[in-house]
């Protein structure tokens, strides 16, 4: 079979985004592969109008994604963003009212906004060169949408590794029917910094990307990186390193216990609302009362081990849909999934903080209900070395549980790669270079995750919403650590061509990615 378009010059390639922005003249984002359902057929539309609610309203909004200066609570910054601020401005909607986003490109290169975890029709869905032309610098693009399930989203890019600039932000999306027994609602936003501290992440990428051409970095020993060919891949294999620029930055073996290879890039800050933890943001409530806290992992390369001091959590919902609620002293947040909490607060001052799993360095916000000494920005409350749950263990609530079905058709996708050369893969092959797996409109799909290499990969699903086999929680993002296979099973009702990948920005960008494409 024939491509009828060039993804890795549809989607960034490796080098980012200038190559593309050339290119991209000719890209026509509807080119058809026979026999599979494009971004605009008429199925999508009528599929849309299903998702209506009567009466249901439209929210407007604008995002300029452009260059723009973020004091980090110290650091100040130069990157991209949505705001003068991290995250970008909050949206919320009710499910079944319809958004209309009005996107206008500020940015020296092409992007586009991805609704990360909604399962919209295909052609709003942001990804260049698959559902849409790209945002040309100066150019516009209206996104509108009905958001059918009530949770916590957010947005961001789609292009090279634009994720790992200040290019994020949260989607909310309310249940009318919720009760909301809660007194406050706060949102957080985990993520690992780089851009403007001396390297941007299109830097990150080259020099992991030429690790392995060039045979050996600045100050690293040539042959020092023992098995970093797939099979007998080490991931630890980072200890060889040294400090070149723009690379790992001489970290030891980034490993973790529940992660085994826990990232590849040396992030030196992590953020909770876009601030470093020597200026945290605070929270303040009044002792007892209830908050509920929507946590978001944005991060590109970084898993969060969440706990706040003094508390244990109610886990409510993940991905934005109900689970058995469970408590836990703790939570691990991969790249692109959410959690929601719930949690009665005690009397006094409290850290909330994110660890980088794996890694050097924490995030922390204070939640403060009385008086006391802010924490200091290294506070390490116990809850974190206690019981930590993996969201993807938990069990559906029973009105999202997806009914029992024998699959129609199984897709195995083998995680693999390398550091040397940097190349992730599904099934052998990088994303340019794979064929889409297809399904069936009405299909029960189930797809299985098979990790071979010694690194864990957040899998993500555009469009759709699956239920991990065993307790059946449904996400859209989950967490595959080393040596397992983790299996989802869905019902293929959203027509179109949709991504799957891991949401490491790195490794996506370096090919761990692929598409599922409904055939018509
Ligand atoms: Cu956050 Cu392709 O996704
Ligand atoms: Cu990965």
């Amino acid at each position: 079979m024939s491509r009828t378009f060039t993804r890795r010059r549809l989607l960034g390639g490796i080098a980012g985004t200038a190559a593309l922005a050339t290119t991209a003249g000719a890209v026509t984002w509807a080119n058809r592969r026979p026999g599979l359902v494009a971004p605009d057929a008429e199925l999508v539309a009528r599929v849309e109008a299903a998702r209506r609610h009567p009466g249901a309203t439209t929210v407007t909004a604008r995002l300029r994604p452009r260059p723009v200066t973020l004091d980090l609570g110290g650091p100040t910054v130069s990157t991209w963003g949505y705001a003068e601020d991290a995250p970008g401005p909050l949206l919320r909607v009710r499910a079944g009212d319809r958004l209309r986003i009005e996107v206008r490109n500020d940015l020296p290169v092409h992007t586009s906004v991805h609704w990360h975890g909604v399962a919209l029709r295909n052609d709003m869905d942001g990804v260049p060169g698959l559902t849409q032309p790209p945002i040309q610098p100066g150019g516009r693009y209206d996104y509108v949408f009905t958001a059918p399930d009530p949770g916590t989203y957010f947005y961001h890019p789609h292009t090279g590794v634009q994720l790992d600039r200040a290019l994020y932000g949260v989607l909310i999306v309310d249940d009318p029917h919720e009760p909301g027994r809660y007194d406050h609602e706060w949102v957080l936003v985990l993520d690992d910094w780089v851009d403007g501290t001396g390297r941007t992440p299109d830097d990150v990428l080259a020099a992991l990307t030429t690790m392995g051409h060039q045979g050996g970095m600045p100050g690293m020993d040539d042959g020092g990186m023992p098995g970093m060919d797939h099979g007998g891949m080490d991931h630890g294999g980072h200890g060889g390193m040294d400090g070149g620029p723009g690379d790992t930055g001489g970290m030891e073996m980034l490993t973790s216990p529940l992660l085994g290879g826990a990232g590849d890039v040396a992030h030196p800050y992590h953020v909770v609302n876009g601030r470093v933890p020597s200026a945290p943001r605070t929270f303040r409530a009044r002792p007892g009362e209830r908050v509920r806290l929507r946590i978001v992992n944005a991060g590109s390369d970084t898993a969060y081990r969440v706990a706040l001091g003094g508390h244990r959590l109610t886990v409510t919902h993940t991905d934005g849909f109900p689970v058995v609620p469970v408590d836990t002293d703790a939570l691990l947040l991969g790249m692109g999934e959410r959690v929601d909490v719930v949690v009665t607060l005690g009397d006094g001052v409290f850290p909330l903080v994110a660890a980088a799993e794996g890694k050097p360095g924490q995030g922390l916000a204070v939640v403060r209900t009385g008086g006391g000494e802010r924490p200091p920005s290294t506070v390490r409350p116990t809850e974190l070395d206690r019981a930590v749950l993996d969201t993807g263990t938990l069990r559906a609530a029973d009105e999202v549980t997806l009914a029992d079905r024998r699959p129609d058709r199984v897709h195995r996708l083998e995680l693999g790669g390398s550091m040397m050369p940097y190349r992730w893969t599904i099934n052998g092959a990088t994303f340019d270079e794979a064929e889409p797996l297809t399904v069936q409109w009405g299909e029960r799909v189930r797809l299985q995750f098979v990790n071979d290499t010694d690194m864990f990969h957040p899998m993500h699903l555009h469009g759709h919403t699956f239920a991990v086999t065993g307790g059946g929680v449904r996400k859209d993002t989950v967490v595959v650590v080393p040596d397992r296979t983790v299996t989802v099973d869905f019902d293929a009702d959203n027509p179109g061509r949709w991504m799957t990948h891991c949401h490491n920005a790195y490794h996506a960008e370096t090919g761990m990615m692929t598409t599922l494409a409904y055939r018509a």
